[in-house]
């Protein structure tokens, strides 16, 4: 499996990413969590990219297909395909990946757009909690963690990202609809794009997936 998914942030790109990751064997590349994973550790991108995420904004490009090119060359998990969360999120972005795949005789098989209306996202953005370690995400209405605060797998303490407010998330929706709405064109351009309804239950959108990667949607 070799796909992209695509969404506004909270219409639930690594809430669906990790379900196709246990069915088809393939990575989770979620940039957004490669770069709170530099974040954390203080590196100079980190720094640099804590501000660009905090204002809602995006990084720059060669960095992010860099950070794409050497997952998708050197993880080993990489080698039964993968699922690219967050990533292509501008043109140029997705040309470079275009070129990177073919240089390695390798397409894209589904690109798959997660659509939902703004107004039902600050309720999921400001209620979402995350497991730093490893991004798995719960929402304390949603999806609520079996024990208040803490992961359902480790017992680690849970946290809110800082980009995590109403008046970030309103700059993070003007970069998508501005920087990534002309890629959702490029990939509708392609035979490989394919629309889900991102606001029903988390459980409906999965078999929404299925039936597109089963080609019977
Ligand atoms: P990133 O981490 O990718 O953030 P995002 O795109 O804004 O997406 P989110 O993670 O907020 O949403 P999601 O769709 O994963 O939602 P989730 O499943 O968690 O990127 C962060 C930043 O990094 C960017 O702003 C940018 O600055 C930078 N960046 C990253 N990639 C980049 C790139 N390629 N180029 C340049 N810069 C880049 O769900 C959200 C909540 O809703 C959860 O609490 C969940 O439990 C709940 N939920 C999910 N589905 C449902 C449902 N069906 N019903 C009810 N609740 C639900
Ligand atoms: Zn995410």
């Amino acid at each position: 499996m070799r796909m992209i998914l695509m969404g506004p942030p909270g219409a639930g790109k690594g809430t669906q990413a990790p379900r196709i990751k246990e069915k088809y064997g393939c990575c989770h590349l979620a940039t957004g969590d490669m770069l709170r994973a530099q974040v954390a550790k203080k590196t100079s991108l980190g720094r640099e990219a804590k501000k660009i995420m905090d204002a809602g904004g995006l990084v720059n490009d060669e960095i992010m297909v860099n950070m794409i090119r050497s997952e998708i060359e050197s993880n080993p998990e990489c080698k039964n395909g993968f699922i690219l969360d967050g990533f292509p999120r501008t043109v140029t972005q997705a040309e470079k990946l275009d070129s990177m795949l073919s240089s390695h005789q390798q397409k894209l098989q589904h690109a798959i757009e997660l659509q939902i209306d703004d107004q039902l996202l600050v309720s999921r953005i400001t209620g979402r909690l995350i497991h730093p370690a490893s991004g798995r995400s719960y929402h304390k209405i949603f999806s609520p963690p079996k024990q208040s605060m803490t992961d359902d797998l480790t017992g680690e303490p849970l946290i809110q990202r800082s980009d995590d407010n109403e008046e970030t998330l309103r700059k993070r929706l003007g970069t998508y609809h501005e920087q990534t709405s002309p890629v959702v064109a490029y990939y509708q351009r392609t035979g490989i794009w394919k629309p889900v309804d991102a606001s029903q239950e988390p459980g409906q959108v999965w078999q929404s997936l299925l039936k597109c990667f089963d080609g019977k949607s």
